[in-house]
């Protein structure tokens, strides 16, 4: 019998950190948010094998805290469903049975020396004090009748307990961070010695799987793509010319916002390596740049392209559609934390940019299939390696869906843009040649619209400025900027200045983020 092990959003950052730990042990999960219904909950029952509550920034004594009903509380603990609560989930648990969590006046943060009680099955096969990592303001004070303390550190407590009877887990400490060595080894022990799960869930099962569903939910329609020639929908079109064979139409449009040669590069990957039999070319570039004409404002730009895409996507699946009449599905490249992101922790964390991939229009009369809804990136790209598609594409670098537009600052112009690919393409073939790129999450050229005096032989020279970006990440969430070497940069500085016509000075941008953002748009 498949198994599943629901994680309860309660806006923390670290939600799909604990997700991605519990899918490594081979356990598939899926993030609900607090507010889900005891009907959701009971569709699933008979599979769920334990819930995990995630951390959070509210408290529980806050009045519009995000709180788990009582009925479904009690539904879980009713059906012998384990439950973990981490540091607000932990707070909440505790306030849920009728404990007591206070704030304190001295906050947690970092990490921190913890005594373990080894009897508990939590922590089998651990030290009995361990480093753990700690953010927290509010703490556990006391709890009824039924719960033991398992954990303490110098200044909680109540850094863990456990309700054996009732299989109730909390801790006050993340053990999803890799900041707390054993934390993978608690996760496990939940899951394993607690909740009782086999960790039978591998991905190539997944992949036979989701060709099957595809193949029955399709039948003999026909369905589009759009491609952007990137990891996600390059493994969709793959996984869906396996389903469906020819029925399969692409749509790739150049918005002209694209680096150096890469129109070219993802006609010549789809039609001459890959096969494609119904691939569809747009060019676009004019009509994108037009309306770029004088906006520059990040957000309004990302509007603008993104609803020109939509006009232009439109415009060529009603073409498609008087030419092929069965055509009656739209795939989607929609990966797991772009459906969590947008349906349940919105209204939680607060937008910084507003990211992310275009969600195409309801009126399309297109029924939507997203053959790659429940994956996570590093599990995309394993699915990628097991239907032998390039490792060029693969291993390709994130690029925003408004491209070079966020990484032009001010007004885009074509004659900028055409500057900015030249160094751009350096810096990756430089970065490339180093052997660098597989430690890196991005590196790229931004330009700044700003003129600095140069002297070139015997010329004055009075030319744009180019910010090399270069960042190492595991997740977008947080990025450091990376430590070059600097024969390295001064390669790219002088290939920059030498080569590209425009520039005629070089900055390496050494900001972190937070408080920065890997983009400057
Ligand atoms: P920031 O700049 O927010 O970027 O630190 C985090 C990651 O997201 C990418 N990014 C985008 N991707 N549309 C996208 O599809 C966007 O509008 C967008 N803005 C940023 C960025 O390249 C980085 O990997």
């Amino acid at each position: 019998m498949e198994e599943l092990i629901f994680i309860i959003d309660f806006g923390g950052q670290y939600c799909h950190l604990i997700s991605r730990r519990i899918r490594e042990l081979k356990v598939y999960t899926e993030i609900l948010p607090y507010d889900l219904n005891l009907e959701t909950l009971k569709k699933y029952i008979l599979k769920l094998k334990g819930i995990i509550l995630s951390g959070g920034p509210s408290s529980v004594y806050e009045k519009d805290a995000p709180r788990l009903s009582n009925e479904i509380f009690s539904y879980l603990i009713n059906n012998k469903i384990p439950i973990l609560g981490l540091c607000y989930g932990h707070q909440l648990i505790a306030n849920l049975v009728g404990g007591v969590v206070s704030s304190e006046q001295i906050k947690e943060f970092g990490k921190t020396k913890c005594k373990f009680k080894l009897e508990s099955e939590l922590f089998e096969g651990l030290k009995d004090s361990e480093i753990v990592w700690m953010s927290h303001g509010d703490q556990v004070k006391s709890l009824p009748e039924g719960y033991e303390i398992i954990a303490q550190t110098d200044s909680c407590m109540i850094a863990g307990y456990e309700n054996k009877n009732k299989k109730i887990y909390g801790l006050q400490f993340h053990p999803e961070v890799h900041h707390t060595p054993s934390g993978k080894k608690i996760l496990y022990n939940f899951l394993f010695k607690i909740c009782k799960c086999q960790g039978n869930w591998e991905i190539k099962d997944w992949l036979e799987k989701s060709i099957e569903e595809i193949k029955n939910q399709v039948k003999d329609d026909g369905v589009i793509l759009g491609l952007s020639g990137g990891v996600d929908s390059t493994v969709a079109a793959i996984i869906l010319r396996k389903a469906i064979g020819n029925k399969l139409h692409s749509i790739f449009i150049n918005n002209g916002l694209l680096r150096k040669n890469e129109p070219e590069e993802v006609i010549k990957t789809f039609k001459d390596e890959l096969n494609f039999e119904n691939f569809h070319f747009v060019n676009a570039e004019n009509i994108f740049l037009e309306r770029l004409k004088n906006i520059t404002d990040p957000e309004k730009k990302r509007e603008v392209i993104g609803y020109t895409f939509i006009e232009i996507f439109e415009r060529e699946v009603d073409k498609l559609k008087s030419k092929y009449p069965n055509i009656k599905w739209l795939a989607q490249g929609t990966i797991y934390p772009d459906r969590v992101e947008t349906k349940a922790t919105s209204t939680l964390s607060s937008k910084i940019k507003s990211h992310h991939n275009v969600t195409l229009p309801k009126n399309m009369k297109l029924k939507i299939i997203e053959p790659l809804k429940d994956l996570y990136k590093d599990e995309v790209r394993k699915i990628g390696l097991e239907l032998n598609i390039p490792k060029k594409i693969i291993e390709r670098q994130p690029f925003p869906g408004p491209g070079l537009a966020v990484r032009c600052i001010g007004e885009v112009k074509k004659e900028y843009l055409d500057i900015l690919r030249e160094a751009d393409y350096i810096i990756q073939k430089e970065i490339e040649s180093a052997g660098l790129q597989s430690r890196l999450w991005q590196y790229f050229g931004i330009f700044l619209p700003v003129k600095t005096v140069g002297v070139m032989g015997d010329f004055r020279t009075y030319e744009y400025i180019c910010v090399v970006r270069i960042v190492e990440s595991v997740d977008a969430m947080t990025a450091n900027f990376a430590r070059i070497d600097y024969e390295i940069l001064e390669k790219i500085s002088t290939r920059i200045i030498n080569e590209v016509r425009g520039f005629n000075r070089v900055l390496y941008d050494i900001s972190n983020k937070p408080p920065s953002t890997i983009e400057f748009e």
